[in-house]
């Protein structure tokens, strides 16, 4: 950390970008239950208002908890995005920090739909910095992914590893981390950024009132084994087992999403009372979990079994892919707790109890 302290002796406020999405309701939940006032805005056009009306019906009961207040509007649209910023300052309410999660994040979609990619992520980062940055907000927190990583290389993978995406939605992330570098590196921009690559987040919040539930082609391996165990689909499609790894399946790192969601109040909280920084963490566990070893867990934690069938590898796959978490523990005082038993419990409990979503 560098710089000033500040001393903070107000609930800090917070817009959430992409707030009604998977990652961004449960650090809704986890900033409001900690008394900020957070400010949610969400497109829709994966996320769900639900899951914020459900965080604000779980609050209720709990004290300190700060009602979330949600707008659906889309970034990509300047004059909207800047309407909304001049209503909330000419009520005197003044954002401290902003987490961007929104953004669209399936990477087969980027292969076949690469401007969407492009024009979703990148111009609505854009124009978000340029509010940001008109409004003096100190503190800016983005989604970044493991993603950006050589997956070439062996892991861990830590910060400073080789970065070479190999997919548009991958090449997005990268270059918002560019467009944040240079703006922290402009001199007279006072603004403390952190981008964050995540790893695999699967799991739900413990109530099962919110979780994942994505729309259109579902890409990602938690929800896909759910509905493989709830009988929404046969099988489950191990790709390849034939890779350099210990059960020749693909390995990657696995977080909770709770653990995520903490991780993120205490990015904000770090950056808070520092001065001209400009972060790249991981948030991962550090830990590799094979696709088989996965599976395992799951039938384990949820005494049910998994029909699973081999098929050939995915293009643009890698067989190993887990982060070097040290340096978030360094900085953050954060660590991953939940392991992968609770995570597949608390998903499997979302899955059962919201069979069709919010
Ligand atoms: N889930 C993962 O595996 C993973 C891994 C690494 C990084 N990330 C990143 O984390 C962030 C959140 O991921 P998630 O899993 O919660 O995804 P999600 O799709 O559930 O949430 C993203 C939210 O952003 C909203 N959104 C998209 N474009 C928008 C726009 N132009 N304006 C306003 N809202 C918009 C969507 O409606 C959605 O609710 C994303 O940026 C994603 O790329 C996710």
């Amino acid at each position: 950390m560098n710089g000033f302290l500040y001393i903070t002796n107000q609930m800090l406020k917070v817009l959430v970008t992409g707030g009604a999405g998977f990652i961004g309701s449960h650090t809704c939940y986890e900033l409001a239950k900690n008394g900020y006032e957070v400010y949610a805005i969400d497109s829709l056009v994966n996320g769900y208002s639900e899951s914020i009306e459900r965080i604000n019906t779980l609050g209720n009961y709990q004290k300190g908890f700060k009602k979330i207040k949600f707008f659906k509007l889309n970034l990509c649209d300047y004059s909207l995005l800047n309407d909304f910023f001049q209503s909330i300052y000419f009520n005197k309410i003044e954002f401290d920090g902003v987490i961007h999660f929104a953004g669209l994040k399936a990477v087969a979609e980027s292969v076949l739909d690469p401007i969407s990619y492009w024009e979703n992520n990148v111009i609505s980062t854009i124009n978000l910095l340029k509010i940001v940055q008109s409004y003096k907000v100190r503190s800016f927190v983005f989604s970044s992914s493991a993603t950006v990583y050589d997956s070439r290389f062996d892991p861990p993978f830590s910060e400073n590893a080789e970065l070479n995406p190999v997919n548009p939605y991958g090449e997005t992330k990268l270059a918002i981390e560019k467009i944040l570098n240079q703006l922290s590196y402009a001199s007279d921009k006072n603004i403390n950024i952190a981008s964050l690559r995540y790893f695999n987040p699967i799991g739900a919040h413990e109530s099962s009132l919110i979780g994942e539930f994505p729309k259109g082609t579902i890409n990602n391996i938690f929800p896909i084994l759910c509905k493989v165990a709830n009988g929404e689909l046969n099988e489950f499609h191990v790709y390849g087992n034939d890779w350099d790894t210990r059960d020749g399946t693909c390995i990657r790192d696995y977080i909770h999403v709770m653990d995520l969601a903490i991780a993120h109040r205490k990015t904000l909280e770090h950056l808070d009372i520092s001065q001209n920084v400009n972060l790249t963490l991981n948030l991962g566990t550090g830990k590799g979990t094979s696709v088989i070893e996965l599976i395992n867990a799951f039938e384990k934690a949820n005494s049910l079994k998994i029909k699973y069938i081999f098929k050939g590898r995915r293009a643009g796959d890698a067989a190993e892919i887990y982060a070097d978490a040290t340096l978030a523990k360094k900085v953050l005082g954060w660590a991953a707790h939940r392991d992968l038993n609770q995570m597949c419990v608390d998903g499997w409990n979302w899955k059962i109890k919201n069979p069709n979503g919010y």
